[in-house]
């Protein structure tokens, strides 16, 4: 069995479920291995759990793990989310997007009473920005005024391309998304998060401002958590 840092995260928020409820399952590497845990302790049945997924990639892989799935609308309410993270700052305050599944991770994470976001120590920074661009999800409708409006932000915005895919990226909600590369980084997340959601067409942003109730990091040699 693997034991990496994001194996580590992954199984320390493991740790944390209730015996039974409804988890919400975010997207990503990290993740992928939370869910394969998770399929384990379903199959020994010593969790139950319905699960809500945050993209195609996390519904094909809790099929495969025999977790039993559910949605929003028969499950409004999510007891525990788990969400990876491309950036986390000192405030708990995230980037995400990385894997273009930012918008339903967003609603996932606003329906639960806790979300737990799962990362190795590589993810932690002074602030938002560092390391990585920042994801918007845009209506193809849209993209090219957008793109401008961002411009004169002075943010310079990149169209995501495909790969083994001719064109640009369009995500499971049918959308682009535009990498957004700040010429520092972010000061304040929470200014710049309304001020994009502001730009008619911008449907969701990668930025997570307040949400994350801790965070556990998984490290070479252990797991250490970050709580608000
Ligand atoms: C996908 C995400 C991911 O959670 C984020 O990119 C982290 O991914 P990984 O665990 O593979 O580093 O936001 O949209």
């Amino acid at each position: 069995m693997s034991t990496t840092p994001k194996f580590r995260a992954a199984q320390s928020a493991i740790r944390e479920l209730p015996p039974h409820g409804v988890v919400g399952l975010g997207s990503g590497s990290t993740v992928a291995e939370f869910i394969r845990i998770l399929g384990e302790h379903t199959v020994r049945e010593d969790l139950d759990f319905l699960a809500v997924p945050t993209s195609y990639q996390s519904y094909r892989l809790a099929i495969k793990h025999g977790i039993p799935l559910t949605d929003l609308s028969r499950n409004p309410s999510i007891d525990i989310a788990v969400d990876g993270a491309d950036e986390v700052d000192q405030q708990l305050n995230l980037t995400k997007g990385g894997g273009g599944a930012l918008l339903q991770e967003k609603i996932v994470a606003s329906a639960a009473k806790r979300f737990i976001i799962i990362v190795d120590e590589s993810k932690l920074v002074d602030r938002l920005a560092t390391h990585f661009f920042v994801p918007v999800e845009v209506i193809p409708f849209a993209c090219d005024i957008v793109m401008r409006k961002i411009a004169d932000m002075g943010v310079v915005p990149h169209l995501r391309q495909a790969e083994r895919k001719v064109g640009p990226v369009v995500t499971d909600n049918g959308n682009f998304i535009l990498d957004l590369e700040f010429p520092e980084p972010i000061e304040n997340p929470a200014e710049v998060e309304v001020a994009l959601k502001m730009v008619p067409g911008v449907v969701e942003t990668g930025l997570f401002v307040g949400m994350a109730d801790e965070v556990h990091v998984g490290t070479a040699s252990g797991v250490f958590v970050l709580r608000q």
